[in-house]
């Protein structure tokens, strides 16, 4: 930077005019004519109205007052960078997807993590789900693995997502309280929802305010399927383990960053990017099979369940390396549009009732904030690979399709454009499906508290401690004391010791076993 290269000058009023020269360029208008004088509008006399005509203030004008979009409804303040993904073992025995294929290849990979609750404008160190959502720009098309720091959810139906996100929202009539879960709406819906304590019970461990997304695992939390070549299926469930280890700050360590420097992640993230520190994470695999998935007690599609890792361990197939920070934030952090739908020939979806209701939201929620279906246009969403379709026209198009045809099958030979290719193309297994249309939850999805008992006593007594302490102190700003007791009694369910504990901590008397759940099991899926 040297400012000695321009030519100052003051004007009139004593404002700086900075002039083009030799090697600085001239300032344009967006229509790219050059604008003499970017200091003062065009006025009638030096002292008169200011003119319609100046055409140069009402363009720079227009554009500011639209360059704001919707944030995302969820997961809004994020924070994103590049990097790649290198194969080190491969998985051509279970499926055909090419970034899978051979050991040493690298594919482009853009990651965004983000807390879920709060407002764009929010701090980073709060209480929270952090979303880790992975771009991988594969040689067939883009997959988006769209994950969280936790490997289960709240809910296991898609349908209950508005409700749950509404909940943890600021309250409609006093928009408040912003950017944590200490919330009666919030606990009053997950103490209506048992679905929802083995996420709690992750949430409110010290996962729930990581020290820097550096030091976070990432899950694409539901089981997905894997296809072969003879489009063999295989269950698979991703995981993203940090190289940098696991560490998370305690709740006064949090309360005080946050006030100090509400960017403390995004700058952690930015720094050891740039100063040549790059993380990297494992990705892991647990691959099972339809039969061996019937043994458990749980059930596979249910996304509040985790398989143990000491029944299907993680087998480590790559790494993903972050390298290079964004040129823009709001072109490539802001503009990046991940969906759980964009998976190449080779991954497939499993049934889960929350993945098939995703798949449908952010494309949905995506045409809303980014203004137009040719968002795939963005360069940051764009493929990497060659891509031909007869997709035209709408908002912003920047790839109509070349030449005549804009259909097919056509008659126009090679001129007619792309047609499909059974071979490589995408193909969907070829489940059985059987039964009646029906709204019930299954049998299967009924067993709420035996994973959320496993999670709590798997933790040292001191991480046991903090959760004791976060339920107690987010239930202390919880004002109805019907909802207070219902959580403990819910807690009752996994660990006599916690309910009494928070019980104690709120000066409660020890509720009742929540009514109307399945009985609490023990058993956990088979070895
Ligand atoms: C955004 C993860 C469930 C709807 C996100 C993002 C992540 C994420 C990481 C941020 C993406 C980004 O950085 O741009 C998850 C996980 C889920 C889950 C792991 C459960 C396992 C759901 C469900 C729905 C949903 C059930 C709706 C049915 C959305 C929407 C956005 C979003 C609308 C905003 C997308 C955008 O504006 O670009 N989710 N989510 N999510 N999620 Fe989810």
């Amino acid at each position: 930077f040297e400012p000695s290269s321009y030519n100052e000058q003051q004007g009139n009023g004593g404002e700086t005019h900075q002039q083009a020269g030799d090697d600085v360029a001239t300032l344009t208008s967006a229509q790219g004519i050059p604008v003499a004088d970017d200091q003062n509008t065009l006025r009638y006399g030096a002292r008169g109205p200011a003119l319609m005509e100046d055409f140069h203030f009402r363009e720079k004008i227009f554009h500011f007052d639209h360059e704001r979009i919707p944030e995302r409804v969820v997961h809004a303040r994020g924070y994103g960078a590049h990097g790649y993904f290198e194969l080190t073992d491969s998985l051509q025995d279970v499926t055909r997807a090419a970034i899978f294929q051979n050991v040493g290849e690298r594919t482009p990979a853009f990651v965004r993590f983000s807390t879920v609750a709060g407002s764009k404008g929010s701090f980073d160190v709060a209480r929270d789900v952090r979303g880790f959502a992975v771009k991988l720009y594969t040689k067939e098309g883009n997959w988006d693995l769209v994950g969280n720091n936790i490997p289960v959810f709240f809910i296991q139906d898609a349908i209950k997502f508005p409700d749950m996100v509404h909940s943890v929202k600021p309250a409609p009539d006093r928009d408040f309280p912003q950017a944590q879960s200490a919330h009666d709406n919030f606990w009053d819906f997950i103490s209506l929802s048992p679905e929802s304590f083995h996420m709690i019970m992750w949430v409110m461990s010290d996962r729930g305010i990581p020290r820097s997304f550096r030091f976070m695992e990432g899950f694409g939390v539901h089981t997905f399927r894997f296809l072969d070549s003879n489009d063999r299926s295989t269950f698979v469930k991703f995981h993203w383990k940090p190289k940098q280890g696991l560490q998370s700050v305690v709740w006064n360590e949090a309360v005080k960053i946050n006030g100090a420097d509400p960017d403390f992640h995004r700058r952690d993230l930015w720094s050891a990017i740039s100063s040549g520190d790059f993380p990297e994470w494992e990705l892991g695999v647990q691959l099972f099979d339809e039969e061996f998935a019937e043994k458990f007690d749980f059930d596979v599609l249910d996304p509040t369940k985790l398989i143990p890792e000491e029944l299907v361990p993680v087998r480590i197939v790559g790494r993903l390396v972050l390298d290079r920070v964004v040129d823009n934030f709001f072109a490539e952090t802001e503009q990046v549009a991940f969906c759980t739908q964009n998976v190449p020939p080779g991954i497939d979806f499993s049934n889960d009732p929350l993945l098939q209701g995703r798949n449908f939201s952010y494309l949905d929620t995506q045409v809303k904030r980014l203004g137009s279906p040719n968002f795939t246009h963005i360069p940051i969403n764009a493929p990497k690979c060659p891509m031909a379709h007869f997709q035209q026209d709408g908002h912003m198009a920047m790839h109509n399709p070349v030449g005549r045809a804009n259909y097919e099958p056509n008659s126009w030979g090679a001129a007619g454009g792309p047609r499909e290719n059974p071979k490589q193309g995408f193909r969907s297994f070829a489940s059985e499906e059987t039964g009646p249309k029906r709204r019930l939850r299954p049998e299967s999805f009924s067993d709420h508290y035996s994973q959320s008992r496993q999670f709590y006593i798997s933790q040292t007594p001191i991480e046991q401690k903090h959760i004791a302490d976060a339920i107690t102190f987010e239930l202390s700003k919880v004002e109805r004391p019907d909802i207070r007791s219902r959580v403990v009694s819910h807690l009752l369910h996994i660990d006599e010791d916690l309910a009494t504990t928070v019980a104690d901590g709120l000066g409660l008397p020890l509720p009742e076993l929540a009514q109307g759940t399945q009985p609490t099991r023990t058993d956990l899926p088979p070895s």
